[in-house]
């Protein structure tokens, strides 16, 4: 299967409408023009619209079917400052704070999804993901029964006798830092919903360790082996085994051999690092040592999807973003 390929069809037909607030950022752009040459969304710029019209002119772009709104003067503030009150009236959040809130198309950019303006954002070639998580957290915030968001990667390789077809999926690599056992078995549960519901794979997750079915003590390794059990009572169906360690996950042999009667080890396609570190360290082994093509990172758990990029990203990441995010938006429960 060629995921990105199945990604962009599904696009095509639910024509959601994304909103980048990055929008006189030149990658951008050029993403722009392409996503609308292919239709794969509907999509709103943010930004001052001489400034983009002058980028767009000069390297030749066509951006027309881009709606271009500009956060310091739209007739939307008022509504969208108000809305944001409300929402942080807890924190003190003062009408002058959420006017002055508004001009970073960050924030614009997550009150128009709030608002239901725009179905999902993409941002993050010019900003840093701690500054395109932070508005989407504080408004449209996490699904009901979510408490964590979190990012996940499908992670493709050549060798397509690894995984499902050449693809397994690892998370969390992008969000949380030091998840406790609820977080982490949440982390399990949405990482799986994701995996099936972008892919249509059937998930058989391993939760990693350095330890496998008690092989080790230490309270990291309790942790892990908790959440396993948390995460099999959010979902029942959901097949699922920990701890484990890495080869236990992903070779029939080990899994048999330390955890025998398993029905995920040696054949896992969806491994949940127990934290952040091992995570992004873990995903970027596989993307520079294994020559892995890396999707994502998908975040996952928000109530409406919002996606960051890295400030390394080429044209075609924005634009697979973008068809991700439609993805997401299209199958609201994620
Ligand atoms: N899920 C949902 N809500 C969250 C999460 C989360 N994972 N983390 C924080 N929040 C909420 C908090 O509850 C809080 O809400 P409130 O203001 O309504 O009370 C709000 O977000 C701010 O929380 P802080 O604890 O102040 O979070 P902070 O803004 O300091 O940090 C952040 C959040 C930026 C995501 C932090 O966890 C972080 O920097 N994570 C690492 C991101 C990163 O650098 N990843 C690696 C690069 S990405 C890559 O390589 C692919």
């Amino acid at each position: 299967m060629d995921l990105l390929k199945t990604i962009k069809e599904n696009a095509v037909k639910l024509q959601n409408h994304i909103v980048l607030p990055e929008g006189s950022e030149i990658r951008t752009l050029k993403a722009t023009a392409k996503i609308l040459e292919d239709k794969i969304a509907r999509i709103t710029l943010l930004g001052n619209r001489s400034e983009i019209e002058a980028i767009a002119l000069k390297e030749g772009l066509s951006l027309s079917g881009a709606r271009i709104i500009d956060p310091f003067t739209d007739n939307n503030r008022q509504k969208y400052a108000e809305m944001m009150v409300e929402l942080r009236k807890n924190k003190g959040l003062t009408i002058e704070k959420a006017y002055e809130l508004l001009n970073d198309p960050l924030y614009f950019g997550v009150m128009m999804i709030k608002a239901g303006d725009a179905d999902g954002e993409v941002a993050g070639a010019i900003n840093a993901t701690g500054d395109v998580l932070r508005p989407a957290f504080q408004y449209v915030k996490t699904l009901p029964g979510v408490s964590v968001v979190s990012g996940m990667f499908f992670m493709i390789f050549k060798d397509k006798s690894i995984g499902d077809n050449g693809m397994l999926v690892f998370a969390d690599c992008a969000v949380m830092p030091d998840p406790d056992s609820l977080q982490l078995a949440e982390i399990a549960v949405t990482t799986a919903a994701t995996a099936k519901a972008i892919a249509n794979i059937e998930p058989r997750v391993a939760m990693l360790s350095f330890s496998t079915k008690g092989s080790a003590q230490h309270e990291l390794v309790d942790k892990v082996a908790e959440a396993t059990k948390i995460a099999a009572k959010m979902n029942p169906e959901l097949l699922i085994d920990g701890e484990m360690q890495l080869d236990a996950a992903l070779v029939p042999e080990v899994g048999r051999l330390k955890a025998p009667g398993s029905k995920v080890a040696g054949r896992a396609n969806v491994l949940v690092f127990p934290g952040l570190e091992a995570g992004n360290i873990g995903y970027k082994l596989v993307q520079r040592l294994a020559g892995a093509e890396t999707v994502g990172p998908v975040l996952q758990g928000m109530a409406a999807p919002i996606n960051d990029l890295s400030r390394g990203c080429s044209v075609n990441d924005i634009i697979n973003m973008v068809a991700i995010t439609s993805n997401q938006a299209g199958a609201k429960s994620l």
